[in-house]
């Protein structure tokens, strides 16, 4: 009865909230959305979080490793997935991928609302006008003209003030959830704190009162088994394997939760000790907070020397070969696990039944949700190597269980191995192998591009030149 009356006054407050908005009456008066304001008042500040700009690349994931198509078929992610590049991009970026297709309008599919949710401060400015029912009601299109500001000052700070804060009130209750609500926290945990709103594992609530909101999914703890056992308690499905028919999760971005299991996590060196350091002023005067969010390496005399004494050539090489070793593990796990999808489909084809399929499936699920975790992790090679190890053995284990049973069971239905495998050698003939048409799927991105882009961008140029 409580939730109910609640959800009503919520929805009532979004239809008010609207209409005050569409008189031009109301903005939020906790954020300010848009960086430029603080140009002038800000400058150091401003002119180095500007220059995450300068981290351009645009590094195609799936041209580098096609198996991903294959490790993702009838997700969106085997349509288009790049590596991450600097903060300025975040809303050009999701605009762009064929991930978001191609809506016509406002309500128009495939993604929802909360696909905006680490992409700009106009996603608190929005539920602070709407709730956040309001918020996450609809499809992603409903948010085009509103979501146009890409990651910046209001995202970390209170507005007009170089406190920060943490603006979306999903990461507030995860914080609370596992011990240290934010108000509480030390400064050192703040400002790890301010990154964990976005580099966290997430997904999208399916409850009766909460459909589509972003939550992150540490009830029961941070580690991958944790939130693994987390998913598997409410039969938590991303999606459905379009080769293996295999119940599906998929990881987003735990840098949060890895980087408190490295040695610098443990110690509680922050985010913000190697990825925004603070470093002299060009006059001279004094410091500041340096906002260009990008490799530490490129400061090493202020992240790492700050605190070690070896030079910057042995901790890049050290990286390095940390790298090196994840990137062997992880593409044993994506050739297992490759190959376990596709036995699966043979399995099927050759009348396995559910329950015969089912603890195999079980295993493909958590073998590729351990793999996902791992390398998703962004910067895990030096975060927490030994963790992105750990997890990509389990993952290993796992996909090489479904094959060994996969294997009594092709015995028992006469299936004759090896089962072979579709030429996935490179990108485009990994996906034409799973029949996906992508050039039905660009024409309509680049016509999205080119009639709806310029409309959300007048829109959202009207609604601001009523701010003050
Ligand atoms: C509002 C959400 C959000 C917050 C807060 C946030 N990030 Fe990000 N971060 C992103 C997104 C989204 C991308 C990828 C952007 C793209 O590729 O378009 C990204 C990219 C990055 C990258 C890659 C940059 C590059 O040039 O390759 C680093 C490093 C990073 N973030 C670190 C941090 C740190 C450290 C913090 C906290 C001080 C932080 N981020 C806070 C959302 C966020
Ligand atoms: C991804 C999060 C994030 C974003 C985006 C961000 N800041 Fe910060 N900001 C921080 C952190 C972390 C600190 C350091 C806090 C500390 O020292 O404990 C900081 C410190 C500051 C300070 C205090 C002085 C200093 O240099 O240490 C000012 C002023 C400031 N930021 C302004 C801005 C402005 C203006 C923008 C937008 C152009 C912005 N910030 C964007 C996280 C962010
Ligand atoms: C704010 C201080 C601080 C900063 C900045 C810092 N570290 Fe550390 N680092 C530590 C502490 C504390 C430990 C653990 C205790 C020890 O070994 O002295 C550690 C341990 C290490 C170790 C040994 C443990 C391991 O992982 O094998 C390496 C390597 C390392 N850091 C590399 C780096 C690199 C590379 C950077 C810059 C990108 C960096 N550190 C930045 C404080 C820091
Ligand atoms: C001890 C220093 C250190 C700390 C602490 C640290 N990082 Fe990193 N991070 C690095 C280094 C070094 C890299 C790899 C740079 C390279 O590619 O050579 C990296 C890479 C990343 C990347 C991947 C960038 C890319 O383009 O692939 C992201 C994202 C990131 N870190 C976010 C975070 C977040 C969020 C936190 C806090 C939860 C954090 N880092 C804490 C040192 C650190």
């Amino acid at each position: 009865m409580m939730m109910k009356m609640n959800a009503k006054k919520a929805a009532l407050s979004a239809v008010i909230a609207a209409a005050l908005m569409a008189s031009g009456a109301y903005a939020s008066d906790k954020t300010e959305p848009r960086s430029e304001v603080y140009k002038k008042k800000y400058s150091a500040q401003f002119e180095s979080w500007h220059a995450t700009g300068e981290s351009e690349e645009i590094v195609d994931m799936l041209e580098e490793v096609p198996e991903l198509v294959v490790l993702w078929a009838g997700y969106g992610f085997a349509k288009d997935y790049n590596a991450p590049r600097g903060h300025m991009y975040a809303v050009a970026d999701v605009r762009n991928t064929l991930r978001t297709g191609a809506p016509k309008d406002a309500t128009d599919g495939p993604m929802p609302m909360a696909c905006w949710s680490c992409k700009s401060p106009d996603v608190p400015r929005v539920i602070e006008e709407q709730g956040e029912d309001g918020y996450f009601s609809g499809k992603w299109a409903k948010g085009g003209a509103e979501i146009v500001n890409t990651i910046g000052c209001a995202d970390c700070h209170v507005k007009g003030s170089p406190k920060l804060r943490i603006s979306r009130p999903f990461a507030e209750r995860a914080l609370e959830t596992i011990g240290t609500p934010f108000d509480k926290a030390s400064r050192k945990d703040k400002q790890s704190m301010v990154c964990a709103q976005c580099h966290v594992e997430y997904y999208f609530e399916k409850t009766a009162d909460k459909k589509g909101f972003v939550k992150f999914p540490w009830d029961m703890g941070t580690t991958v088994e944790q939130m693994e056992a987390y998913y598997d308690a409410m039969d938590f499905t991303d999606w459905t394997h379009a080769v293996s028919k295999t119940p599906m999760l998929k990881a987003q971005h735990p840098g949060y939760e890895t980087w408190k299991l490295g040695v610098h996590g443990k110690n509680n060196v922050t985010c913000t000790d190697c990825h925004m350091p603070r470093v002299a002023k060009a006059n001279g005067k004094g410091k500041f907070t340096d906002h260009k969010v990008g490799n530490p390496f490129d400061r090493f005399e202020e992240t790492c020397a700050s605190c070690h004494t070896q030079s910057k050539e042995f901790m890049v090489n050290l990286t390095e070969e940390r790298k090196h070793k994840v990137a062997e593990l992880k593409a044993s796990a994506e050739k297992q696990l490759v190959h376990a999808h596709f036995e699966a489909k043979a399995a099927w084809d050759a009348g396995a039944t559910e329950k015969e399929m089912k603890p195999i499936l079980m295993d493909i699920r958590h073998a590729q949700w351990r793999w996902d975790y791992a390398t998703a992790s962004h910067g895990v090679a030096a975060h927490a190597a030994d963790e992105a190890l750990r997890i990509l053995g389990t993952a290993v284990d796992k996909a090489a269980n479904a094959r060994l049973q996969l294997a009594q069971l092709f015995a028992v239905k006469g299936v004759k191995q090896p089962v072979a495998l579709p030429d996935i050698s490179t990108k485009a003939k990994a996906q034409a192998a799973l029949g996906m048409d992508m050039k039905k799927m660009n024409a309509e991105k680049e016509a999205f591009k080119k009639n709806m882009l310029p409309k959300w961008d007048a829109e959202a140029k009207k609604r601001e030149a009523t701010y003050k």
